[in-house]
């Protein structure tokens, strides 16, 4: 079982393919990256590189039916971040995907990403889920790199970015968003962006804003988090709005399991859970849809 920052006895046993490399931090008593902020996006992000022909064609692209999702070089941007940013710059020097309380991973996009990209941009007859996004409003919840939220702002969504990290939002998210949009006044139309961690997004954005959509995906790889992760959905989901949650069902190495999330969210009897996606290859791996009763 996995102790939140306590080296475990299973530690040097191999560890199978959907392993997170975890670096366990001293515990703390609040971090300052726990801390809630709205990022504005800056003057200079508008004037973002990316945009010059030498640097546009180092843009990676991720391809959905019919939609194409533009993000930087993650990998390139982290190597300059690395000395200036101690969050960042900690995970890199551990080559850890986690350091809880410190980094949780958002520099990065992970495969659920792009199963629920998939799942949302699949054709059904003539028409697919994604198309009920136009005019919503959307939680991209621990959005890391932001492609879910850029794919439904493509759809005609107002999307609202949330990350643990505020590095991750300014020199990732931001910048994803922007090569997207191709335009700061088009994103500070559509979207916002909070740092922080979960229990005091919520706390600190006690504006009474409810989303027709929360998407979050690989967010429930640590058990400790899922009371606060439930309160967000509780919180931001509107009464007859929908949360698309995806996941590995193992997180060996840091202990989180889908099935023990399923379970903790059932008990507060408030939510409905249906597995709408199932993935077996390579990864086994699952999309829950989750209403309130
Ligand atoms: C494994 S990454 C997944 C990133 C992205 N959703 C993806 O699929 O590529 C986990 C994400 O959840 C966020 N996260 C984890 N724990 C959090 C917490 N306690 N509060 C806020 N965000 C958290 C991290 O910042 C990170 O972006």
């Amino acid at each position: 079982m996995f102790k939140f920052n306590f080296i475990t006895d299973n530690d040097d046993k191999e560890k199978p393919k959907n392993d997170v490399t975890e670096t366990k931090a001293e515990p703390k008593s609040v971090s300052k990256h726990d801390e809630c902020h709205e990022i504005f996006p800056s003057k200079k992000q508008a004037e973002c590189d990316y945009f010059a022909p030498n640097l546009v064609r180092t843009l990676k692209c991720i391809t959905f039916p019919k939609h194409n999702v533009y993000h930087v070089p993650i990998e390139d941007i982290i190597s300059k971040l690395v000395n200036e940013f101690d969050d960042i710059g900690c995970a890199e020097q551990n080559h850890s995907d986690l350091i809880a309380g410190i980094y949780e991973g958002g520099a990065k996009v992970w495969e659920c990403t792009e199963t629920v990209g998939d799942y949302l941009t699949r054709p059904d007859g003539t028409q697919c889920l994604i198309d009920q996004f136009e005019d919503s409003t959307v939680l991209d919840l621990g959005c890391g790199a932001g492609i879910l939220g850029i794919l439904v702002l493509q759809a005609g969504a107002t999307v609202h970015f949330q990350d643990y990290n505020k590095t991750v939002l300014e020199h990732i998210t931001i910048p994803n968003v922007l090569v997207n949009t191709k335009s700061i006044e088009k994103l500070k139309e559509r979207c916002r962006f909070y740092s922080g961690d979960w229990s005091n997004y919520t706390e600190n954005t006690e504006d009474g804003k409810k989303f027709d959509f929360i998407l979050t995906s690989e967010t429930i790889y640590n058990a400790a988090n899922y009371e606060k992760l439930i309160n967000v959905i509780k919180t931001k989901l509107k009464p007859d709005g929908a949360c698309y949650l995806a996941a590995k069902l193992h997180y060996f190495g840091v202990g989180g399991s889908l099935r023990e999330f399923e379970q903790t969210l059932l008990k507060t009897d408030i939510f409905k859970s249906e597995t709408v996606f199932t993935c077996n290859d390579n990864i086994a791996r699952e999309i829950l849809k989750i209403t309130f009763k």
